[in-house]
């Protein structure tokens, strides 16, 4: 007898084995939460990028407080305080997360005077970096340690703008200043910056490093055991996302903790 003829009961027999050997993965559905989290964020030149971070299509329990990115017109954004800061670089293997001002993005005569300022419990400043003093309305004298620079037209007014290269002591000689900014950039820039003034604008753009302090270790594990990094909002605390329920650290068996 050849294949083509096989009784009819032989192909229901073979239909049956079929449907019964696939039901029980269609019943095991992976936990929603782990194919979320699976998915990493993109977001204009910003891409593959997965926990501590989430946003867009990453829901909240993705990655951890503090680490939200918007997307605005195809740039990544993550808010620290009053400010906005455009993501241009993530290396999760070094933890550094390379941000400009976006206020600072477009030129350097920005209509409010913010500092700098960053979310301490999550983030410190990278350690090859300048504090950028730049100085509005205070019509200083030029000094080795000043650079005047240019004329800046903020809401109408015409205002000086000049600009330091170090942190400075802020003390009463600058008290009649319209506003004072501090901005940090590399170290580089701001060498750059004392030879060449017209530099300002890249060396802003250049942006500055923030180190992260989420514990990598924890999801590296997790990951390793094909898990999918997360976070517990119950109980404030790193969580593993596995195919089929969370657990505290790894899929790995015995696993335990659910919530
Ligand atoms: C995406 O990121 C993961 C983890 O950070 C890394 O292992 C992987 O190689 C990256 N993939 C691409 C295409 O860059
Ligand atoms: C410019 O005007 C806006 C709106 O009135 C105000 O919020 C801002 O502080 C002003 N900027 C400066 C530098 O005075
Ligand atoms: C920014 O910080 C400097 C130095 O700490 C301070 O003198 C200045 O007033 C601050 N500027 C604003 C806009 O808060
Ligand atoms: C820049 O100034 C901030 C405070 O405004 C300070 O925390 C930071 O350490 C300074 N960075 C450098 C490189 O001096
Ligand atoms: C800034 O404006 C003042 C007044 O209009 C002018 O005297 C000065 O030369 C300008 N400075 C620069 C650097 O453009």
């Amino acid at each position: 007898m050849s294949s083509h003829s096989l009784p009819i009961s032989s192909l229901l027999a073979l239909f049956f084995l079929f449907v019964l050997t696939r039901v029980p993965t269609i019943l095991s559905v992976d936990d929603p939460r782990y194919s979320t989290c699976r998915e990493t964020l993109t977001c204009g030149s910003v891409s593959n990028i997965s926990y501590p971070f989430w946003g867009l299509n990453r829901l909240s329990y993705c990655g951890q407080p503090g680490f939200e990115l918007r997307c605005e017109n195809d740039v990544a954004e993550i808010m620290m305080n009053e400010n906005t800061l455009r993501v241009l670089d993530i290396d999760p293997e070094r933890q550094i997360l390379k941000v400009a001002r976006e206020d600072y993005w477009n030129g350097y005569c920005p209509t409010k005077f913010i500092n700098t300022s960053i979310n301490y419990d999550h983030f410190n400043y990278g350690s090859n970096l300048r504090n950028l003093t730049l100085f509005y309305g205070c019509n200083l004298p030029t000094t080795p340690t000043f650079t005047v620079f240019t004329n800046c037209s903020i809401n109408n007014t015409l205002t000086d703008m000049s600009y330091a290269t170090r942190n400075m002591l802020v003390d009463t000689r600058y008290s009649t200043c319209r506003g004072i900014v501090v901005v940090p950039v590399y170290e580089a820039a701001a060498k750059d910056l004392e030879v060449n003034p017209m530099t300002i604008q890249a060396a802003l753009r250049g942006g500055f490093e923030l180190q992260w302090k989420a514990d990598n270790d924890e999801c590296r594990r997790c990951r390793d055991s094909d898990g999918v990094c997360g976070y517990n909002q119950i109980s404030n605390s790193f969580t593993c996302f596995c195919s089929d329920k969370p657990s505290e650290t790894t899929c790995l068996p015995p696993t335990e903790g659910t919530f």
